[in-house]
């Protein structure tokens, strides 16, 4: 069975994959994607890090007591339900940010910013508070909407009544508010202090507390795209030497915290995204390249799932892709929108923003069925374990943007010690942060780009490439 779903997962055979399909139709447990084997990151692998760490007095050290490997699992462990403890707060922010920006269930206003959602005490404004009410009433008849479902669901599973669950979306979005007033402190802060790393550090794990926020929007993927044609122009990636892509936190289109457009359904983008940067760019062909796409969120795997088991039924993958005037994109952001799905698709009719957001371009394009079922996920928590792959048969390009950011340093080596676990022999991860210079050896950093997201340059990505030895 092992070795059927490694072949099949290298895409070679078709063969292969129908006696997979069929060994997963008789194991009901597993999902029709087959999943790879995934198992706790090992001692052995980390003894050396926890002590280069701990004599250069890095910061975000694990407790003293975890010095051998039966401390260690326990302890690894007990990280890994922690995590996962904190897809829950994730999905909590999401709803808060469709209560304020939402359109596609009320005719209220949305709410500029979150700022602007309480007062100076934190008290929920009134027409903050109107569009809570707005929500909490939705969610007893969703209809079709796709995210007013996924709300009443999660409130269901909390057993959360229709008068209570009014409280708890109000209390909920008064934490997101706070929580935003807080981390902007912090930046401030980091900003005035005269240690130029400060402003780094802060910025590298600003959300180690947070709840996992899936949400995800076309920004990191130009980032990526940007970093991979400047590996190809530096000569460092030869055409077709990728054939296997992970994708780690591919997210969900759900209702982003900036301006969470909610007009179109929720969707998912980055898998796609990488797939035609590196088909573009003659890195890898179409017959050959997978797409992994990794995450402990099960919303967002089943979302993959369900858009690569319709495409082998022979149904295309339509995502939309707006384009809002307010962020006043640069030029080359807004050619990488205009261009998005040449090769994977054909532009098609998109949905219509709401009258509110008028000034929104909107773009939608049908992925060929073709490319969606080369997109599979996988569940694993990039912290705390590892995908077991053959020797040389494991990935080639690991990307991963708006992930590491919610881990501390110690968190964040760890995963970077579990992608180069899964990376082939001078592959590449992409990161969309400076990570710390405390990480696994087996990976090398090689080049660092700046990205700008707004033609005056007032927000972007900081991109990194390490290369494994
Ligand atoms: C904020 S979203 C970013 C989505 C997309 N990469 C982007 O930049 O727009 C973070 C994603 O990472 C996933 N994630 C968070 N922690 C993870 C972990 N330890 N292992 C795997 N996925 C994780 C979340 O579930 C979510 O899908």
């Amino acid at each position: 069975m092992r070795s059927n779903v490694l072949n099949a997962w290298r895409g070679r055979e078709k063969k292969a994959l129908l006696m997979v399909l069929a060994a997963c139709l008789a194991t009901p447990i597993f999902s029709l994607i087959p999943q790879l084997k995934v198992h706790f990151l090992p001692f052995d692998e980390v003894r050396d890090l926890i002590s280069a760490m701990t004599s250069a007095g890095a910061p975000d050290m694990p407790p003293a007591e975890i010095n051998d490997a039966s401390s260690w699992d326990g302890w690894i462990k007990s990280r890994d339900s922690e995590i996962r403890g904190r897809i829950d707060r994730g999905i909590e922010d999401s709803i808060s940010n469709l209560i304020l920006f939402g359109t596609s269930y009320t005719q209220l206003l949305p709410i500029p910013t979150s700022d602007l959602g309480a007062d100076v005490n934190g008290q929920l404004t009134p027409a903050t508070r109107a569009r809570v009410h707005a929500l909490a009433q939705a969610v007893v008849q969703p209809g079709e909407n796709e995210r007013l479902r996924f709300a009443q669901d999660f409130l269901r599973r909390r057993n959360l009544s229709h008068d209570s669950a009014e409280t708890y979306l109000a209390a909920n979005l008064q934490r997101l508010i706070l929580d935003e007033r807080e981390y902007e402190m912090k930046q401030r802060a980091a900003r005035q202090s005269t240690d130029p790393a400060a402003l780094l550090m802060t910025r590298a794990t600003i959300y180690k507390e947070r709840g996992l926020s899936f949400d995800t929007s076309l920004e990191p993927d130009f980032a990526l795209d940007t970093m991979l044609k400047q590996l190809v122009q530096k000569g460092r990636l030869a055409r077709g030497s990728i054939r296997r892509i992970a994708v780690i936190g591919p997210g969900l289109d759900f209702a982003d915290k900036r301006i969470g457009l909610d007009f179109y359904p929720v969707q998912t983008i980055q898998p796609f995204a990488i797939l035609e940067s590196v088909l573009r760019l003659g890195l890898g062909q179409a017959e050959n390249v997978r797409v992994v796409a990794c995450d402990l969120n099960p919303s967002v795997l089943a979302h993959i799932e369900g858009l690569a088991g319709r495409g082998r039924e022979g149904h295309p993958y339509i995502v939309q892709l707006p384009n809002d005037p307010r962020n006043d994109w640069p030029p080359e952001l807004v050619s990488y929108w205009q261009h998005f799905g040449d090769l994977l698709g054909t532009p098609t009719q998109p949905f219509a923003p709401p009258r509110y957001f008028k000034g929104v371009g909107v773009r939608a394009v049908s992925i060929r069925p073709y490319y969606a079922e080369r997109v599979s996920g996988q569940d694993l928590d990039i912290v705390a374990q590892q995908l077991e792959v053959p020797a040389k048969g494991g990935f080639d390009l690991v990307v991963a943007t708006n992930v590491f950011v919610y881990y501390n340093f110690f968190e964040q080596a760890l995963a970077m010690q579990n992608i180069s676990h899964m990376l082939n022999p001078g592959g590449f991860f992409l990161v969309n942060q400076i990570l710390s210079n405390q990480h696994p050896d087996s990976l090398k950093l090689t080049d660092q780009c700046n990205v700008s997201f707004n033609a005056k340059g007032l927000f972007g990505d900081e991109v990194v490439a390490y290369r494994q030895q």
